[in-house]
Order: C-alpha cells, then structure tokens, then sequence
C-alpha cells in the first residue's frame, strides 16, 4: 500500500467513526467528471460510495447518515490521536507584569514586524488587555510554521492555560481527530492558534469566551502569525475567530457564515463550527465535515494538493 492509499484508508476510516461515511475521497488536483449525477468537474481520483444531493463549489461530500444519531454523537469525539508535544523556545513568564485596564494601541508596529521568537516573548510577557492577570500562561500557538493550514479557536481553556499549547482539552480532541480527517496532524501542514492567547474567565473562574476588546487586544497577535505563517487556508472555528478574522457583526450566527469562502487579506478563509460546540451539538458534525472539504477546495485552489 502506498503512503497516499494509507492516507486514504485512514480518512475513510475517520468519516466511518464519524457516522458520515466517505463519500467523495480526494486524491490529488486534476479533475474528472464525477462518477455521481448532478456533481461534476471534481478531482480525479474520487471514489463515490453513495449518492448525494449536489453541492455547488464543494469538492468532497459527505453525506450524513442520521439514522444513529449516538454513533454521531461518538464519533469524532471517541477517536484518541496521539499527539505531538510541542517545541516551544524556553522563555520564561516575566514576573508580576503591570497589567493595562483597556486595550493599548502601543506596540501594534513593533509586533508586526517580529519574528517567531520575538513575538513568542511578546505574547509570554504581553500586558495588552486584563487576560494577562488570571492566567498561568500565555498560548501562543502550536504547528508547522511553514504550514498550509490555521486553525483558530477562540482562546485557551483551563488545560490549555495549565499546558500552554491550544486545544488539548475535550475540544482539541475532536480537532486532531477533524485534521485527521483532512490526512492533517498537529505539526505536519497545520498551525493551531486562537483570537486571544490567554485564558478568558468569568467571575466564577469558569471558561468563558473572549470579549470583542480582548480579541481586539490580542488581534495583532494573530495577524502576524497569519503573516509569517502565509497559509493557504484558514479555517476559522467558532464565531469568535470568524469575527477576528473577518470583523462584521458581532450578532451574526456561524450558521450565516458556512458555506463561503471568504477572504484575510489574499487568503481565503472557511468558518465552521467550534468544535467544542460540535461537542454538544454532534449532528452539526456532518455540516463541519462538509466546512472542512470546503477548505480543502481552497486550499487545493491555492496551488497546493489538497489531502
Ligand atoms: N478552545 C479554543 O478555542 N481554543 C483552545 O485552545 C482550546 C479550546
């Protein structure tokens, strides 16, 4: 068996757990009639194993299977992947920092033109917003600097900040098991980041989401990831990356976001949906998947192969 045929057997049996089944299976970028009425001009060799309604401007499909709605629910959720640990540089936290009330504009033009090591200091020792006066440690981000794929969450958790690498917790579970998906792991083609990169509380100590301020704060952070980084494709998870990526209105639902490919700047972004919602809400995971085969369309469309 080759390493692409393995990558192959692996997904399917990834969309298998997920209760989704393969449909479509992407294998490098030249393009074929499709074997399935009303889906035409995708990439050669797809295999169809069952039939689909159309999607205009998707590559790959699934189609959900809703019948056993527990094998959903356990699916992604129940697949352990080992994960990589991260080399991070040793920079140690600078002691009791003064802590600005507000976000400051001070700083912006300095953090946009760091480098990797730099801006891993900034964000260690960063004052920019209140964040910095709960957590234990800063969460800069996790991968392949010279990746393909980000991935951005909303901010660390309480195993994040304990960690100080993104989604370890409950939710980067399901998330290595949605890379593997996509043939992608922690640190091979993917970056993992988030809109804030410190722990946001609420007054009982309990995980909550970033503020648009904090996100504000935190924004130039992520921007000179992006920049560094230049991935093919983001994949924005959850309304609060979609925003920082994006802007817009802070009302509008995740829902209105799927299904677009829209753009940072030349790169083009896909919202899905986070996966610690997808959590508590696994028959979205069928829409995710189809998020997720959207941004391996772009990603492809980049120039690059896709899965
Ligand atoms: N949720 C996020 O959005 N990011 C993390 O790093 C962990 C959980």
């Amino acid at each position: 068996m080759t390493s692409a045929d393995a990558g192959m057997v692996r997904r399917a049996r990834f969309l298998h757990e997920l209760g989704i089944g393969p449909v479509w299976v992407q294998r490098y970028g030249h393009v074929q009639k499709s074997p399935v009425e009303g889906l035409s001009d995708v990439p050669s060799r797809i295999t169809a194993a069952a039939p689909v309604e159309p999607l205009p401007s998707v590559v790959m499909v699934a189609a959900p299977v809703i019948d056993k709605q527990e094998k959903i629910a356990s699916a992604w959720d129940d697949v352990s992947v080992p994960v990589p640990v991260p080399v991070r540089a040793g920079i140690a936290a600078a002691s009791a920092p003064p802590v600005l009330a507000l976000a400051s504009d001070d700083g912006v033009a300095a953090i946009a033109s760091m480098s990797w090591q730099e801006l891993d200091i900034a964000v260690t020792n960063c004052t920019r917003c209140p964040l910095c006066k709960n957590r234990k440690q800063a969460v800069l981000g996790t991968g392949d600097q010279k990746a393909g794929w980000l991935f951005v969450g909303e901010g660390p958790g309480s195993v994040e900040d304990q960690k100080g690498e993104p989604f370890v917790g409950p939710a980067g579970k399901l998330l290595d098991s949605m890379l593997l998906a996509l043939d992608l792991r922690r640190g091979e083609n993917s970056y993992l980041s988030n809109a804030v990169k410190c722990r946001p509380v609420d007054a009982d100590g309990k995980d909550r989401p970033p503020t648009a301020v904090e996100s504000a704060a935190c924004r130039p952070y992520l921007e000179r990831q992006i920049t560094l980084l230049k991935p093919a494709v983001i994949v924005a998870l959850g309304k609060v990356a979609a925003l920082s990526l994006l802007g817009g209105d802070p009302k509008i639902a995740v829902a209105a976001l799927r299904e677009h490919t829209h753009r940072y700047g030349s790169i083009p972004v896909v919202v899905t949906y986070h996966p610690a919602y997808l959590l508590r809400k696994p028959l979205d995971k069928a829409k995710s998947w189809r998020d997720l085969c959207l941004a391996a369309q772009a990603y492809a469309s980049e120039g690059k192969l896709a899965i």
